[in-house]
């Protein structure tokens, strides 16, 4: 008997609390409409979850200025969203958050974001308190995981705004990778342990470091996408500003994107599979990389299954490049079956890589320990254009390690030109590959090259 009636009341105490508890000031529910009749595929997602307009949708007040931190109402509105609704942030309105916030709790939510997420430029705060991961001495403002949540924006005006700038100045001058580095830059979108992920239609501005990171993450695809990082600071560029990077990742997509930042457009990392790229545009980019892997000692790395189609790449370090690591501490493993098909490149230094001596390793240390990454089954299909001529006449360099195999890479209806060449195909160089790579090529250290 009581335990029913605190059964009852509890169930009573429910559902009063939506209508008594306080609402944070401006913010607001609305239901979803009810479907007619029993639910069913009209009704549902790809996800059997329910389509936009079935869901409740969670609104919150907009912020006032650049300080006026919302952060604790988002974080109320995905509480009041998840499992089922929507949490809307409208066109023309931008909403501030100057706190870290823990969005790993998520099932079943959608975030319309129609106007702008912008983070505050606080670097002594977020230096203090943030997300932080191993690899590559991460952090973030937030991190993302759950399962089914997607992202996105009706009107194509959303934004989340890294609001880099502060950044790019106070890291003038440093290297990310440099192993006294602790001047730590803040990743813009960042997912641990989530499944099923979608985002689409929004802008990605000016992140501190990284624009995203997936880690731990399965199942994610990102379509129509706009990624951008600039500077107004001629002596403060937006260093490491990556478009895509992952780890422990299985099933990743990105259709439909145009990237314009300072250093790789798409880059898995370590253990990532099932890769899908196609219709990628990069501006000013380091390429479309695998890797790199095999950077931490004794840890096994792979990278597989990746099939790369229709990349425009302009301006660029590199066009489509394979990437490990060679030294006396470093790791192994092995990058398989990777497909490059159609890329057209304009004004890259080097359109096509394959460097197992990463990263500015003296060729000396790479030589004595060499990298212990294999590298298998890699095809670059119809990739042409010119190059920057940065290299005189060379156009593609693969230079494999003597300690690892590195079979089967083909190059097929390749058409690269120099402008200090431009009337003859660019050269090939390759080291190290028994079997040639399907055109001709000459070794790195020869006169021809
Ligand atoms: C920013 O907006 C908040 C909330 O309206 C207000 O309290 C604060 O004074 C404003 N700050 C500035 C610098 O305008
Ligand atoms: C990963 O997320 C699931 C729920 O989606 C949770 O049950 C699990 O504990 C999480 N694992 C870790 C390591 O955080
Ligand atoms: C540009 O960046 C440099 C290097 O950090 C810095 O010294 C300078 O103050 C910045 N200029 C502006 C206008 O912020
Ligand atoms: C290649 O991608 C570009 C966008 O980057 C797109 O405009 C073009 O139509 C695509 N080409 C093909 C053949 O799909
Ligand atoms: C491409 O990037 C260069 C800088 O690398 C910039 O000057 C140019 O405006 C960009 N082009 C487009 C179309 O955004
Ligand atoms: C990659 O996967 C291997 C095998 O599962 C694991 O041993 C290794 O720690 C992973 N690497 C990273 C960087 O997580
Ligand atoms: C190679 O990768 C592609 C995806 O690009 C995949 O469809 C194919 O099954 C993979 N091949 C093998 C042998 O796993
Ligand atoms: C690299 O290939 C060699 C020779 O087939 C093999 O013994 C080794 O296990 C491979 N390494 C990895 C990490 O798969
Ligand atoms: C080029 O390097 C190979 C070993 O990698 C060496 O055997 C050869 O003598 C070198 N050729 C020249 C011209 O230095």
């Amino acid at each position: 008997m009581r335990g029913l009636l605190l059964a009852l009341s509890a169930t009573l105490a429910s559902a009063a609390s939506i209508a008594r508890e306080a609402l944070p000031v401006g913010a607001a529910i609305t239901p979803g409409i009810e479907p007619r009749g029993k639910p069913n595929h009209h009704h549902k997602d790809k996800w059997g979850c329910n389509k936009p307009e079935y869901r409740h949708k969670v609104t919150i007040r907009a912020s006032a200025n650049d300080t006026d931190d919302v952060s604790s109402d988002f974080l109320w509105a995905f509480k009041k969203a998840n499992h089922g609704g929507t949490v809307y942030l409208e066109e023309g309105s931008t909403y501030v958050i100057g706190k870290k916030l823990d969005l790993s709790f998520l099932n079943d939510v959608h975030l319309q974001l129609d106007g702008e997420i912008k983070f505050t430029d606080d670097i002594e705060y977020w230096q203090a308190n943030h997300f932080y991961y191993d690899f590559q001495k991460s952090i973030t403002f937030w991190v993302w995981g759950g399962e089914k949540i997607k992202i996105y924006s009706e009107t194509g005006s959303g934004v989340l705004n890294g609001n880099g700038q502060a950044w790019y100045n106070g890291f003038a001058g440093r290297e990310i990778l440099d192993s006294d580095n602790t001047y730590y830059r803040p990743i813009l979108f960042l997912t641990d342990n989530a499944t099923q992920v979608d985002v689409s239609g929004i802008t990605m501005l000016n992140s501190p470091c990284w624009t995203n990171f997936l880690i731990r993450t399965n199942d994610i695809s990102f379509d129509n996408i706009n990624i951008e990082a600039t500077s107004n600071n001629i002596s403060a560029l937006p260093k490491n500003t990556d478009g895509w990077d992952t780890l422990n990742v299985k099933g990743i997509s990105v259709t439909n994107s145009n990237v314009n930042i300072g250093d790789d457009c798409f880059s898995p990392k370590p253990n990532t599979s099932d890769i899908y790229v196609k219709d990628l545009w990069c501006n000013g980019t380091h390429g479309v990389s695998m890797g790199s892997i095999g950077q931490y000692p004794g840890v096994l790395d792979y990278i597989e299954n990746a099939w790369i189609e229709n990349v425009t790449m302009l301006n660029a370090e590199n066009g489509a490049r394979l990437k490990s690591w060679a030294g006396p501490n470093v790791g192994y493993g092995y990058i398989n079956n990777i497909t490059y098909d159609g890329m057209y490149v304009e004004n890259t230094d080097w359109p096509i890589v394959l460097d197992a001596c990463y990263f500015n390793i003296d060729p000396a240390v790479c030589a004595a320990d060499p990298s212990r990454v294999n590298i298998t089954n890699i095809l670059f299909k119809n990739i042409h254009g010119m190059s920057s001529g940065k290299e005189g006449k060379d156009v593609a360099s693969l230079v494999c390690s003597p300690s690892a195999v590195c079979e089967n890479i083909r190059l097929e209806d390749i058409d690269l030109k120099s402008p200090t060449n431009p009337d003859q195909q660019g050269v090939v160089l390759c080291d190290g590959i028994a079997d040639g790579v399907g055109v001709p090529c000459v070794a790195s250290n020869s006169t021809a090259a």
